[in-house]
Order: structure tokens, then C-alpha cells, then sequence
């Protein structure tokens, strides 16, 4: 199987490259190597390798940035996943493409299931709701994945982010009043892995569409923090205190759902492939780092 992976330097990015490997050969860029805001590098891309399966792991992200730039968003969010999805179908590849809990507007006060209608509050998420758009419209072999709060130990993420705060401050005040699930990039793609090689390109092609993944269970961002300062404790000499805020005493450019969690029950029903619990996530890539370590963006670690 030959997989062409984008974003292969993101948080996703890198455990895909790493956890897609023994299925086939991987083909993966960076930005300097195809610039999804420029369509001819992906039309060039992948008329060039031909793959079996197209991984889009590269995105916008910048929520708050978003909010002043959403040309730039909308160019590489949708524009580019237009691109991405007609050169797919052209070349009679799957397109695995990555989405955010961020279309939903969070009103809904229980799990949001694939068929509720998408009602984003932020630029990203529009930008991110218009990718998926054009993905369905255009209508090639497609799994559109749907993932919540990710978190890696590399880039810009809250772990990372609570993780030195704990270190340097007395008091980190957490928002409590927005429910999801933490998801690691790594479990993220063990998953994805997981589908490919249990179900074939061709197998997934056919029960193609939109699909939640995320780690089973949710938090509040004020509990993510709490257990992430549980599994740090040893290593810390003066463990702060934990103060649970409400969004809006957080400020912020962008607005954020109140309610992020995804039912995986689908994922589950049609694949049987579900994650672990998110804090079984959390601490198997707690295990895994060198004890008190300050992480830094890019820390290597072993897989
Ligand atoms: N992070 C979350 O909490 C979260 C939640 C739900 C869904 N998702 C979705 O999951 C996917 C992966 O997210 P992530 O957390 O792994 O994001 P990430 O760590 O920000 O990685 C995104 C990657 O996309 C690349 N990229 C940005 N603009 C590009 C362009 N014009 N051309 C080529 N590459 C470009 C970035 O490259 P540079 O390093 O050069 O900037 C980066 O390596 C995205 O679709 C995202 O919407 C993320």
C-alpha cells in the first residue's frame, strides 16, 4: 500500500508517519515539501506518487489566529482540502482526512453523534466544516475523522502548556465549563493504523463518511490539568494550586464550544476499533518521557 501523508512534522503528522509505516510505503511532506496553499503542489504530489491512500494531517490550527487570518484558514482548511479531494478521487485513492470537534457550536447537552448538524462559533471551525463540505460534495472514497483536544509532546498543545506552568507558577487558573476528551496524537494514529490495516483501503472506501475518534471518556480542561499535575507530582518540589475558572473569565479571540464530546459509537459499530480512555492515554505518554523533563517543541522521544 503506498500512503501519501501531509503534515508529517504536526502532532498527528508525526505519529502517523511512525504508525502507518508497516503497513506500506510512506510518501510523507512537510510544508516546504507541498504547500497545500499552493494547488499546483498538490496536484503535482499526487499525480507523481499515485497513492493508495491520501492522510491530510496538515492543517490551519491557530484557533485565536484564525479569528484576524481567515483567508489563510479557509485557503488551506477548505480550499486545499477541495484540491486534495478531487486529485484523491482521480487517482481512485482514500482520502483519511482529519476534522475537529469545533464544528459543533457546544449546545447540545449530550455527546454530539455524526448526523447532528454542524453549527460552528469560530473561523477554524468554519474553515474546518467547509473542508468537510467539499470532501462529501466531491464525493471520492473518504473517511472524514473527527478528533477533540489534542495533545502530543511536540508543538502547541495543553499538556505541554500546563505541564511548564506547573513548574513556574503558584497558581494555573483552568477553564472547567468546557466538556471533551482529550485525545493523544500517538492513540489517534495507533487508530487510524489500526483501521487501515484491519479494513483495507477499499474496505473503509465503502463505509466511507464522517466518523468521531476520539479517547473514550471526558473531562473538563480543569480536570485534564488536575491529571496531568497528578502524574507530574513526584517531580514537582511545589505543586501549584489548580483553580477552576469559567470561559468567560478567560479571554480569548476565538469562542469555544461548551460542550466538545463526540460518541465514538459509530467508529465502534462499524469498524470495532475504539481508543483507550483518556487517561490511559495520558499516562502511557507520561510513562514514556524522561522523568522531569522540560519538554520542549520537537523533544524526541521513543515511540
Ligand atoms: N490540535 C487539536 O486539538 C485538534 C483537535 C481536533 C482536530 N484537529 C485536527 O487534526 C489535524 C491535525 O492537527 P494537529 O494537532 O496535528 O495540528 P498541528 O500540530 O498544528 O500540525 C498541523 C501541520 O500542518 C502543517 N501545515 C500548516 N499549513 C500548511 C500548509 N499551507 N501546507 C502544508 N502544511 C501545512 C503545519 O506545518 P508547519 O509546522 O510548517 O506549520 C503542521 O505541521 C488537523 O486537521 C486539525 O484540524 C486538531
Amino acid at each position: 500500500m503506498k500512503i501519501l501523508l501531509t503534515g508529517k512534522n504536526g502532532q498527528i503528522g508525526w505519529e502517523l508517519a511512525h504508525a502507518l509505516a508497516p503497513l506500506g510505503e510512506v510518501i510523507a511532506f512537510d510544508r516546504g515539501g507541498l504547500d497545500l496553499a499552493v494547488p499546483d503542489q498538490i496536484v503535482g504530489a499526487v499525480r507523481s506518487v499515485r497513492p493508495d491512500v491520501l492522510v491530510n494531517a496538515a492543517a490551519y490550527t491557530a484557533v485565536d489566529r484564525a479569528e484576524s487570518e481567515p483567508d489563510a484558514a479557509h485557503a488551506v482548511n477548505a480550499a486545499a482540502v477541495a484540491v486534495l479531494a478531487e486529485e484523491a478521487k482521480r487517482v481512485h485513492a482514500l482520502l483519511i482526512h482529519f476534522s475537529t470537534d469545533y464544528v459543533f457550536d457546544g449546545a447540545k447537552d449530550t455527546p454530539y453523534v455524526e448526523e447532528d448538524r454542524p453549527y460552528p462559533i469560530n473561523v477554524y471551525g468554519r474553515s474546518k466544516l467547509a473542508g468537510e463540505q467539499a470532501i462529501r460534495s466531491i464525493d471520492g472514497p473518504h473517511l472524514i475523522l473527527r478528533t477533540s483536544w489534542v495533545y502530543a509532546t511536540r508543538g502547541r498543545n495543553f499538556f505541554l502548556t500546563i505541564r511548564r506552568l506547573l513548574r513556574e507558577k503558584e497558581e494555573v487558573r483552568v477553564v472547567s465549563d468546557q466538556m471533551g476528551a482529550p485525545t493523544s496524537a500517538q492513540a489517534l494514529a495507533d487508530a487510524t493504523a489500526e483501521l487501515l490495516g484491519r479494513h483495507s483501503a477499499a474496505g473503509l472506501g465503502d463505509a466511507g463518511g464522517v466518523y468521531h475518534v476520539t479517547a473514550r471518556g471526558y473531562t473538563s480542561w480543569h480536570g485534564f490539568a488536575t491529571e496531568i499535575a497528578r502524574l507530574e507530582l513526584p517531580d514537582l518540589p511545589n505543586p501549584p494550586r489548580i483553580v477552576p475558572i469559567a470561559s468567560d473569565q478567560y479571554r480569548s479571540a476565538a469562542r469555544r464550544p461548551r460542550n466538545s464530546r463526540l460518541s465514538n459509537e459509530k467508529l465502534l459499530r462499524t469498524f470495532g476499533v475504539e481508543l483507550p480512555r483518556w487517561e490511559a492515554c495520558l499516562a502511557a505518554l507520561h510513562e514514556r518521557l524522561p522523568r522531569g523533563a522540560h519538554l520542549d517543541v520537537g523533544t524526541p522521544y521513543r515511540r
